[in-house]
Formats: structure tokens, C-alpha cells, sequence
């Protein structure tokens, strides 16, 4: 376990849902405070005194933890957000070998706000879905995804983790055959930032979304959006506004507003300053840590969370492999919703989903004694219970 003393929640709980949620450091109020200040006693000042620093800072740091080129990772206020942008960078109107470009692929176990956002998009302008299910509810064979990927695909916008397993996707081998194919990537990495050490060179991804409030410890308000450095100029998002134009003080409407250079071109409007601060001390926690170690940590305490699963003969909707799963064990059996509530009021923070059961989440500020008292409760509850 590290930095346990850094994380105010586990002076009083025993938390294991950063999957969901991470835990806040201690530091935080203070640059929370500090944005405060910089307003009251600084007014208009603040903005050339720390409030456009905090734009580059936050994006850098989370380059740095992905592995990605400085500069390359803009603030997005939330994952949706960052699909809109992507979204209105793309020519939905090419046609392949006299067949229109515009087919979206992506699967059945993506996050939540993907299908509002890319049905509706698809209305908008004019393009098809094209969903990928999933035979177990855990991942998604990578050769069936591939089939779905054929020379109609403009854009594959995929998870990197799915959210309702902690099930890895190879999303490299997804950019090389979309690629082959003349289509476009965009990861969704929420539920592996922070967790699964990555090189997003590596990915060949073009584009990759995610947020602070769950394993970057750095909650809401705070996403993100990495545009890979070949790619940016290329494009001219649509959905774009003064922060994303290269000359924005000149406040003049009679000019032709050229693009900010590289993923900058991706923002709109004003991004949220006190976000920023509140993200930017669990983020700088995780980089400092590094997500080797990280990992290997998580790794030690997943394992232990199967094991004592199979021990109970609960069902594990999770990849077996600790290489093949994020930081989260979904653990299921017939009370598991009812428990998650008696887990709940005794302290124990988890959460439940329907075909997930109980999430278990523990990250580097969890030790083995947090795993110890979740299975002592919840071993507690079942024999209550019967
Ligand atoms: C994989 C994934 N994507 C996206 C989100 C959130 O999307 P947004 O930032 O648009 O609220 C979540 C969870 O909150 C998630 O688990």
C-alpha cells in the first residue's frame, strides 16, 4: 500500500470503489484553496497568473501518464463531451469505392453515454451504427470486432477497459486493421487511466477519451481528450469555439479564425478552471507513484480477490487472467445486491451493478487489511443472512 496517510476517506472507511470514484488525497483542499484565492485576491489576474497554466499542467501530467507527447491532451469537461469533438472533426460525407464512409462501430459493452451520444450523432448526420455484441458479457472476441471493420468504417469508438467487466481490450490490433481498413480509432480509457500502465504511441490510437474521477483520483469535470500528433492538423472540428481558434485575442468576427495548433483545436469554449484544480493533485499522486508499480500492486490484491471468490464458489465476471482485467473483480452470487447494502452501512465501500454483482475495486492506497475486513463483513452478512 502507498500514500495511505495522503487519502482522508480511509481514516473512517474501508474503500474499494475507485473504479467508480477515487478516493480524494488530502492535498486537494489546498489547491482548491488556492484557485479561491487566486480569484479573490487576484480577479482578472488569476487567468495569466495560474488559471491557463493549470490548461497545459493537467494535460501534460496526464501525457505523461499515458505515455503520449506533451502537448498532445487537452482538457475535455467529461468523455461525451470529447466524443462530440471527434465526432465534428470527421468528414461524414466520403464516399469509399462508391459506397458512402460512414459506418460507427462499436460493441455492446461500452459505457452508458456512448449510445445516446453516437445514435444520436448518427441521426444528425446522417450515419450507421453498427454494434458488436458481446457472447459472455465480459469482453468482446477481437477477431469479431475486427469482421465489423470493413472500408465503409469511419470511425471505431471503442473502450480501451470495459466498464461492466475490467475486461482489456487490444485496442492496438483494433487501430492496425481499422487503419488497414481507412478508419479511424477512438479509445475510451476512463476505466484504464490511473490503472493499466500504457504507451499510447504504442496503441497507434488516433484518438483516446477519459476522465479523472476514477482511478486518477481526481474527480469530476476533469476529462481529457489525447489526439494523436500526425492527425490534429489534419482535421477542423466543427464543434469548436475561441479556445480552439489560433488567435482568439483579437476578438475580431471579421476574421477567417484559423485553428489552434495540434489537440488544442479540440477545445470550445472556457474549460472548467476549478476542475483542474481539484483533478490535478490525485492525478499528480498517480504519476508520481508511476504505473508500474501501480500495477503490481493491483495485480498482488486482484489476484486475492479471486482466489477468495473461488473459495466461496461466487461467480467471477471478470477475466481470470490478471494481465486481461483493469483494477475492478466483479464478484457474483444471489445476494449480492442485498450485501453490497450491509457492506455499504458497515463501512466497507463498494458498489453494485446488475450482471456485474459486487465491484472490487482497491487501488495503491488499499492494502491486504482492506480485502480482510470486506470478506469479514461480508462473510458476516451471510451467515446473518441465512
Ligand atoms: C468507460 C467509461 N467511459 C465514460 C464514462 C463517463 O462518461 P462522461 O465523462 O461523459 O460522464 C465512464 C464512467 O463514468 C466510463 O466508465
Amino acid at each position: 500500500m502507498h500514500f495511505r496517510e495522503r487519502f482522508p476517506i480511509l481514516e473512517s472507511k474501508t474503500y474499494l470503489a475507485s473504479h467508480s470514484l477515487g478516493a480524494v488525497p488530502r492535498e486537494t483542499a489546498a489547491s482548491l484553496d488556492r484557485y479561491y484565492r487566486e480569484w479573490a485576491e487576484r480577479g482578472i489576474l488569476a487567468w495569466d497568473e495560474g488559471w491557463w497554466k493549470i490548461l497545459s499542467t493537467f494535460g501534460n501530467r496526464i501525457a505523461d501518464i499515458l505515455h503520449a507527447p506533451r502537448g498532445s491532451v487537452v482538457p475535455m469537461e467529461n468523455v461525451t463531451r470529447g466524443f462530440a469533438a471527434v465526432a465534428s472533426s470527421l468528414d461524414w460525407s466520403t464516399k469509399s469505392g462508391g459506397k458512402s464512409r460512414n459506418k460507427i462501430v462499436l460493441t455492446s459493452l461500452e459505457f452508458i453515454t456512448s449510445y445516446p451520444f453516437w445514435q444520436g450523432w448518427a441521426e444528425m448526420v446522417g450515419a450507421r451504427i453498427v454494434q458488436v455484441e458481446s457472447d459472455d458479457g465480459i469482453g468482446v472476441p477481437t477477431e469479431k470486432l475486427l469482421a465489423a471493420i470493413d472500408d465503409e468504417t469511419l470511425l471505431v469508438a471503442t473502450s480501451h477497459v470495459y466498464f461492466r467487466s475490467g475486461a482489456i481490450q487490444d485496442l492496438r490490433a483494433v487501430a492496425r486493421h481499422a487503419h488497414a481498413k481507412g478508419a479511424y480509432v477512438l479509445g475510451d480509457g476512463y476505466q484504464a487511466a490511473g490503472i493499466v500502465p500504457m504507451n499510447l504511441r504504442d496503441l497507434e490510437l488516433d484518438f483516446y477519451v477519459g476522465g479523472s474521477h476514477k482511478w486518477l483520483c481526481g474527480g469530476p469535470g476533469a476529462g481529457f481528450l489525447y489526439v494523436c500528433d500526425g492527425v490534429a492538423n489534419k482535421l477542423r472540428p466543427k464543434y469548436s469555439g475561441w479556445f480552439g481558434i489560433a488567435n482568439p485575442f483579437e476578438y475580431d468576427p471579421a476574421t477567417r479564425f484559423a485553428p489552434a495548433e495540434g489537440a488544442m483545436r479540440f477545445m470550445a469554449g472556457t474549460p472548467a478552471v476549478p476542475a483542474l484544480y481539484a483533478a490535478i493533485e490525485g492525478v499528480s499522486t498517480v504519476a508520481e507513484l508511476g504505473l508500474e508499480k501501480i500495477r503490481a500492486h493491483s495485480i498482488t490484491l486482484t489476484k486475492s480477490i479471486v482466489e477468495e471468490a473461488d473459495a466461496r464458489k461466487f461467480a467471477v465476471k471478470t477475466p481470470r487472467d490478471p494481465h486481461a482485467r483493469s483494477g475492478m473483480v466483479c464478484i457474483d452470487f444471489p445476494q449480492a445486491k442485498v450485501a453490497t447494502e450491509a457492506l455499504v452501512r458497515a463501512g466497507v465501500i463498494v458498489d453494485y451493478r446488475p450482471n456485474c454483482g459486487i465491484r472490487v475495486s482497491p487501488h495503491f492506497y488499499n492494502g491486504k487489511d482492506d480485502l480482510a475486513r470486506f470478506w469479514s463483513t461480508l462473510d458476516g452478512f451471510l451467515r446473518s443472512a441465512k
